[in-house]
């Protein structure tokens, strides 16, 4: 059994995939151009932003994000200490500041009610946040309206990470719409994944979208003409032309999704007392990056474990917290500091999701989870 079986879905889109790689290869036009502007105009209207710039990366979507914002050093950036590294990496590359905020116990987003405080206490201390990054976890977003509010309230910028969640709704409107900027990648594992690297930044403001557009391409406004210090961060004609296809059926693709973590949550509900999966509030509806659950007691490593020598990969997002890893060392946060983050690295376990998985893989995964709690 595959994690994420990109094979099943090859296979399914394979004549169609094939013609659109080969078109560029034929037409030589493997940077930007017209098929990166197609996917783009694709994906506007997809999410409802306006405006959607393809970048080379979801990293690389975060740092245009950030550097079009001005942000620099003196700048202090909130965010959630439980998401991949890139998240805050960013931040610390523009030589600003990160903060983290502890997570909410049963959704692992950014906890509103601790940004508040957090915010306020950065204040008392002369330190004012200039923005916040909420990051849309396993694909469920986190509380963006109270966020968006509390962030105009102290004047912040706020930009969703929504890598793991284009395809998600917060109150019925999409992920990457819900806010100033929203960026998204398309990593191969991602619920739009492309061949390689690939990511998107979305925003509603056209000056901002044009500014995108120009650090994309080392700030470059005219012809060798930099107006702006910028990177080489493009989409490729070639990642774009496999994204169109697979958009196509991405729709399709997330009801699978859905329905697959539907049954997930039906087969696991006997397990109650000792697994618990990522709660989706009633307003919010997952693409499900990932479906993950928290097994309780000590009990996760035993799990995972057990489930490998059955043949059933498993994956941790994420098995150390941000604050504590070393490369944030000298931002000084010790053990302890973000306790409800730390426990869920201790106890979160992704299980295989993805649209081709099917309901008997599903039973046996189920089914060996039962069996090592059981023994
Ligand atoms: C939450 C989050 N932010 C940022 C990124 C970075 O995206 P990319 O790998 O496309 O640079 C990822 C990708 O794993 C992610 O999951």
């Amino acid at each position: 059994m595959e994690f994420i079986d990109l094979g099943r879905q090859y296979r399914a889109y394979r004549q169609e995939i094939d013609r659109s790689v080969c078109r560029i290869m034929e037409s030589c036009r493997f940077i930007l151009g017209e098929e990166v502007s197609l996917l783009e105009q694709e994906l506007s209207v997809f999410t409802g932003a306006k405006y959607a710039v393809g970048v080379g990366s979801g990293t690389d979507g975060l740092l245009i994000s950030l550097l079009a914002n001005g942000i620099g050093p003196g700048h202090v950036v909130i965010t959630t200490p439980f998401t991949f590294i890139a998240t805050a990496e960013v931040i610390s590359l523009l030589g600003a500041r990160p903060v983290f905020v502890d997570i909410d116990p049963e959704t692992f987003n950014l906890d509103v009610s601790k940004l508040s405080e957090t915010l306020e206490g950065l204040q008392r201390r002369g330190t004012p946040a200039n923005c916040v990054i909420p990051v849309s976890l396993y694909g469920l977003c986190p509380e963006m309206d109270a966020i968006n509010a509390v962030a105009q309230s102290h004047g912040l910028l706020v930009i969703e990470d929504a890598c793991q969640s284009l395809g998600s709704l917060y109150k019925e409107q999409s992920s990457c719409n819900l806010c100033k900027v929203g960026v998204t990648s398309f990593f191969p594992s991602k619920p739009l994944g492309c061949f390689g690297d690939g990511g998107m930044i979305f925003t509603s403001e056209q000056s901002l979208a044009e500014k995108f557009k120009a650090l994309r391409v080392h700030g470059q406004t005219a012809r060798y003409e930099h107006e702006f210090i910028g990177i080489n961060g493009r989409l490729d004609a070639l990642q774009a032309a496999v994204l169109r296809v697979k958009l196509k059926y991405f729709s399709k693709e997330i009801s699978s999704r859905q329905g697959a973590a539907a049954y997930y949550s039906k087969l696991l509900e006997p397990l109650r007392e000792e697994i618990i999966p990522q709660y989706i509030p009633g307003h919010c509806e997952s693409v499900f990056a990932q479906y993950t659950i928290r097994i309780k007691n000590g009990k996760r490593d035993k799990v995972a474990e057990f489930l490998k020598a059955r043949g059933i990969p498993t994956a941790i997002h994420y098995p150390m917290p941000l604050h504590l890893q070393k490369a944030f060392a000298r931002l000084g946060y010790s053990q302890g500091d973000l306790p409800v983050a730390e426990k869920a690295s201790r106890e979160v376990l992704s299980l295989p999701m993805h649209a081709f998985i099917k309901e008997s893989e599903q039973d046996q995964v189920v089914s060996a989870i039962r069996d090592a709690i059981k023994n």
